[in-house]
């Protein structure tokens, strides 16, 4: 190996790559990784001009699921917030809003929504610790209200940090 490749690799033992998932051909492409164990960071770029959500899940299904739904209305105003579910049902608004930083962009075709947190937020009541989540679940929709997403848009993808 040469040096250079060496330091290279050195400089990235801080940080943990994730993964980059691919979903229905690419209608949904999720990207995300850890920075120094201790921030969560997520990309997720939706063929879509409704609204986009992320989550951790333990089991796989939106119930008790921590979730970050975003996207751009049609004034093009971008919003976004920090959620829970209790039940296959519209999300709750956490308390504690844990997001750190975040923005959300739109085109003719696409919305990405990009976001942080701390990977355990300490919001026991609301958030899950990326340390007790065994899957990333996903979902999005046509619409900027929060409709159902319908059993196509959504999904649950084993966590890989
Ligand atoms: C915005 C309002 C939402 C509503 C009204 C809603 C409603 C529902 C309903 C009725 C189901 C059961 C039918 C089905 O299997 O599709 C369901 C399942 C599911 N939802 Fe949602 N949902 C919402 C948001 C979300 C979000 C933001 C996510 C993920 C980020 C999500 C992820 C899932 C998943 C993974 C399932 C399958 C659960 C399982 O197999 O047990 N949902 N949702
Ligand atoms: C996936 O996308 C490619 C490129 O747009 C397209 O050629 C292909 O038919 C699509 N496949 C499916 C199964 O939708
Ligand atoms: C990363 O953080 C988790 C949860 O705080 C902890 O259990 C684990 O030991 C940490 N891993 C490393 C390599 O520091
Ligand atoms: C979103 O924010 C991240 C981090 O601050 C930045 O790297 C990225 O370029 C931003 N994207 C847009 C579209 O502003
Ligand atoms: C819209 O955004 C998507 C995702 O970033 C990008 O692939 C596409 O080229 C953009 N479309 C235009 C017309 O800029």
């Amino acid at each position: 190996m040469s040096s250079l490749l060496v330091l290279f690799l050195a400089c990235l033992a801080g940080s943990s790559f994730g993964a980059v998932e691919v979903i229905q051909n690419g209608t949904y492409i999720l990207e995300y990784g850890l920075v120094n164990n201790e921030t969560l960071t997520v990309t997720a770029t939706v063929a879509t001009q409704g609204w986009v959500g992320v989550g951790l899940s333990q089991t796989g299904s939106m119930v008790g699921a921590d979730l970050i739904l975003g996207g751009v209305n049609a004034d093009g105003e971008e919003y976004i917030n920090d959620y829970f579910a209790v039940g296959n049902a519209r999300p709750i608004v956490d308390l504690e809003n844990n997001i750190l930083t975040y923005n959300v962009t739109e085109n003719a075709t696409h919305t990405t929504l990009f976001f942080t947190r701390a990977a355990d937020t300490g919001d026991i009541d609301e958030d899950l610790p990326v340390s007790r989540s065994s899957y990333i679940i996903w979902a999005f929709s046509d619409s900027d209200s929060f409709a159902h997403h319908g059993t196509e848009r959504r999904g649950a993808i084993p966590l890989s940090l």
